[in-house]
């Protein structure tokens, strides 16, 4: 099918040529669920315009697409990026599907163990170091200046490029732009290509309003919030484990242009949203997404979410991501029996009377 990926599909508001390669993994074209019982509970219309639906979980796969299809057809045989993991599974899937080479840098003993598989699955040359993400990104932008390698991090404007292409399929799902787009902060790429591609629907009349851009960053790594660089991140959400954010600036615009704003979330309401996710909607996301919904409650709980406004949350990462973080998330873990009737008959009774 010629529609098949975002490329094909989004080609007039791209910048591919005839000479672009056709490479897709049937990225983006991701569902936007509506919230049930949270709806109801906040008294807001919340959709999740659930990005862990893409190949390789995450919303990277959109500028991932774009970049390294730009990259082959520069001529490029080998790409590079530091991660928090999410970027790394995606520029190691991409780069097989292309047939080069990718190196992947990453903060020793801070990548979720799902992300990490995928990688190395994946064929990356994975190198991890001992510094934060801030460090190794300084690294491969340094390399990728001096050495035939490209960057696939979000600077690459053609990351940039490819995820604007979520924003137009939420106005396509919802027949215009929502009144507020929630979404979690890192580098920041994500919330910059978002409002791009929010302004280039408008301009070319696919939709009428733009919507207010809040963005998440988690507490301890919220360098935004702050005005300053964070030396040291840190947060139980590491894909955002991030202290000096590459895109800060147009972060900071598309909040103000909007109307919108940049705030932070506290590990402890990051978890708790977490759980509301996955227990009251049945959506499994990572820590890093479940950061904008503990964002959202906060702001409707100070009033500044108004009635039944319509409310899409950016769920970027699928939560099979952090097994580890799930585990220690709820206290309830699985019971080993024997292997007999009436033992899982007394463990279903002893639990339902707990
Ligand atoms: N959510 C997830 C699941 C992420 O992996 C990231 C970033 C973000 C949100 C933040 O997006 O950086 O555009 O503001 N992950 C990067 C990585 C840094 O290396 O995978 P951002």
């Amino acid at each position: 099918m010629s529609q098949d990926g975002l490329i094909a599909r989004y080609r007039s508001f791209l910048p591919v040529t005839k000479e672009t390669p056709a490479l897709t993994l049937h990225e983006g074209n991701t569902p936007l669920i509506r919230a049930h019982r949270l709806s109801e509970e906040w008294g807001i219309d919340l959709r999740f315009k659930a990005e862990g639906f893409n190949p390789t979980g995450s919303f990277k796969d959109r500028g991932m697409v774009l970049a390294i299809s730009k990259a082959a057809e520069a001529g490029s045989q080998a790409v590079i990026c530091a991660s928090t993991g999410n970027t790394s599974a995606s520029a190691a899937a991409y780069a097989a599907r292309m047939g080069m080479r990718s190196i992947v840098v990453i903060p020793d003993g801070h990548v979720a163990l799902g992300k990490l598989s995928q990688a190395v699955v994946y064929g990356a040359e994975v190198l991890a170091v001992r510094g934060n993400f801030d460090q190794a990104l300084e690294i491969v932008r340094d390399l990728a200046e001096t050495h035939p390698v490209t960057l696939v991090n979000s600077v690459n404007p053609f990351r940039i490029e490819g995820q604007k292409t979520a924003a137009f399929e939420v106005c396509e799902q919802l027949g215009d732009a929502p009144d507020i787009l929630a979404i979690p902060v890192g580098n920041a790429g994500n919330i910059t290509a978002y409002w791009k591609g929010f302004r280039e629907f408008q301009q070319a009349g696919r939709s009428r309003k733009l919507p207010r851009m809040c963005g998440f960053e988690a507490e301890g790594a919220a360098a935004i919030v702050r005005g300053k660089r964070v030396e040291q991140p840190e947060t139980i959400a590491t894909a955002i484990r991030i202290g000096n954010p590459a895109s800060w600036k147009p972060a900071l615009a598309a909040a103000e242009e909007s109307k919108g704003m940049i705030g932070s979330v506290s590990d402890e309401e990051i978890l708790e949203a977490y759980r509301d996710l996955t227990r009251k909607e049945g959506i499994f996301a990572e820590p890093a997404s479940a950061a904008l919904l503990a964002g959202v409650k906060q702001l409707r709980r100070a009033g500044r979410i108004p009635d039944q406004a319509q409310v899409v949350c950016v769920l970027t990462g699928n939560g099979l991501k952090d097994p580890a973080t799930a585990m220690e998330a709820v206290p309830v873990k699985p019971k080993v029996l024997p292997c007999d009737r009436e033992a899982v008959l007394e463990a279903i009774r002893e639990r339902k009377e707990a």
